[in-house]
């Protein structure tokens, strides 16, 4: 049975909430991750058409907050915050999102809900909060279900059925639910891989690579022209588009090999490759479009260039942005902050970057 099945089936059950009265409040802190394998291209239902893997960050997260409370009538009532105040747009999209998952989680239509959400990055950072936020709230939604209905007792099926809603929320927010490396889509190396929500990867705790460094170097703030929506839509008619979903099988694979195997030189060479294609992707696109902009090539120029005269691990890949991800080892720390402030900061927008690394994955906070 597939998970939607069974979440189907199961919300026969999660209709009717025995009673309670006041107000209840779950919370969460869910971070964002960065794909080393992409996900680019999705069929119907948010379901991928390649299977992607990444790591999940510490530091640039998104803290959700709802309180729920019973208001005896017909209709899923919303009130949404962002930082503190009303934002009609995101209250649009967040009801949009509750409407589109009331199926699975049909008590919902009993409730009132009051959201309250605020990034620990800023807004108009030019950092796609997509992934934290629709995580922060499918863990909050999952949780009032357990709550209500003394369900998802175990850890792993709470987790895979948040990762589930936050897949229908967002593609990438499947693996935001997770910490460390991270799978979402079928896959014959992960046991229990599966394209309807994200898989833990796990590796040795000794692996260098777990503890991964990622500087987000903020070379624009704007908003970017062409939405990812847009971009997963144009893929259906690409040219390339079963070649790409060919190669990152293959780049998934080897990717895989070499984290198991710690070969950085592999490691390296894959993870460009896939930052590189994904936007070779949206220049061969119709229409084309490119969202890099100069000063992103000037960073990986300079990247590639202290990585060939000092050997030192030092890499990068990119979102569906101009930001550049820099990604490099825990015990080069010294070496690469004197790297980022001598060579890099100049061209970040008002020299703002972002110091993050591989973190453990959300955290409950109420
Ligand atoms: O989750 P979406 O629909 O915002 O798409 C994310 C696409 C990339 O960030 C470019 C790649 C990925 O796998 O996260």
């Amino acid at each position: 049975m597939s998970l939607k099945e069974k979440y189907l089936k199961e919300a026969n059950g999660l209709k009717k909430p025995g009673p309670f009265t006041n107000s209840h409040q779950v919370g969460w802190r869910s971070p964002s991750n960065i794909a080393l394998i992409k996900y680019w291209g999705k069929k119907a239902d948010q379901l991928p058409q390649n299977p992607s893997l990444s790591f999940t960050l510490k530091n640039a997260c998104t803290e959700t907050i709802v309180e729920y409370s019973s208001h005896g009538k017909e209709g899923l009532q919303l009130d949404f915050y962002f930082e503190g105040k009303t934002n009609p747009l995101f209250e649009t999209r967040v009801m949009k999102y509750l409407k589109s998952i009331a199926a699975y989680l049909p008590f919902l239509d009993q409730l009132h809900l009051k959201i309250q959400s605020k990034n620990s990055f800023p807004h108009s950072s030019g950092i796609a909060s997509s992934a934290s936020s629709m995580s922060a709230l499918a863990l909050c939604l999952v949780q009032i279900e357990k709550e209500l209905f003394n369900t998802l007792e175990d850890a792993n099926d709470f987790l895979r059925k948040a990762s589930f809603l936050a897949r229908l929320g967002s593609g990438s927010a499947a693996r935001s639910v997770f910490g460390e490396y991270v799978t979402w889509g079928t896959s014959n190396f992960i046991d229990g891989s599966t394209n309807e929500a994200g898989v833990s990867y796990t590796i040795a705790d000794n692996n260098s690579l777990l503890t991964l460094k990622d500087a987000i170097l903020i070379t624009s703030k704007e908003k970017k022209q062409v939405s990812s929506s847009s971009g997963h839509r144009m893929m259906q008619n690409h040219p390339w588009a079963d070649a790409r979903y060919q190669q990152a099988q293959a780049n998934f694979g080897a990717l895989n090999n070499a984290i198991i195997t710690e070969n950085d030189e592999k490691f390296i060479s894959i993870i460009e490759n896939e930052a590189l294609s994904l936007h070779a992707l949206m220049l061969s696109s119709d229409p084309g479009y490119s969202l890099l902009i100069q000063n992103t090539w000037n960073i990986i120029e300079r990247i590639r260039k202290l990585r060939e005269t000092t050997g030192t691990f030092v890499t990068f890949t990119l979102d569906a942005g101009p930001n550049v991800h820099l990604i490099y080892k825990k015990e080069d720390n010294d070496q690469m902050k004197d790297f980022i402030q001598n060579e890099l900061v100049q061209y970040c927008e008002n020299e703002y970057w972002i110091d993050d690394e591989i973190g453990t994955g959300p955290e409950r906070i109420i």
